[in-house]
């Protein structure tokens, strides 16, 4: 299960990923928001955060205007590694080398086209389970 979320700044860019995970046959739950009317961001990347360590979700993916407030704010939840991609070569080293449980991006800054295949590259790469990104990983979380 995906949890998905977003403020004003993402909520087009959003429609279009939910169409992609529908078509893909992907399953998501959205936590909003449900319009392009001015919002507060860190309040989506909190439930989108919260369904995640609370075992609701696998992974997340989070969109603002710029992606930068909504992944600072996901960040502050415990077990949250939130990354901000712009292309598929961040998207794919994330999943290799950090685990990132969300993907963040930015309606402001990718278009959907691109937007798509970052999303596609984040679901479909696993974690390396490499000995040294395990440590690293575990080195963030003390
Ligand atoms: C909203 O205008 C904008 O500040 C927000 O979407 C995001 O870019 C913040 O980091």
């Amino acid at each position: 299960m995906i949890a998905i979320g977003c403020d004003h700044g993402g909520y087009e860019l959003k429609q279009e990923i939910k169409k992609y995970l529908t078509e893909a046959g992907y399953e998501f739950i959205d936590y909003g928001c449900d319009s392009m009317e001015s919002c507060d961001y860190p309040e989506y990347a909190k439930k989108v955060a919260n369904a995640i360590v609370e075992g609701k979700c696998e992974k997340g993916i989070l969109i603002c205007g710029t992606g930068i407030g909504i992944s600072i704010a996901a960040n502050k939840v415990k077990g949250i590694r939130a990354a901000l991609c712009t292309d598929c070569f961040m998207a794919e080293a994330t999943r290799l080398h950090n685990d990132a449980n969300i993907l963040a991006m930015g309606g402001r800054v990718v278009g959907p086209g691109l937007a798509i295949k970052i999303v596609e590259t984040f679901l479909i790469t696993a974690f390396s389970g490499d000995e040294r990104h395990v440590r690293r990983i575990a080195q963030i979380e003390d």
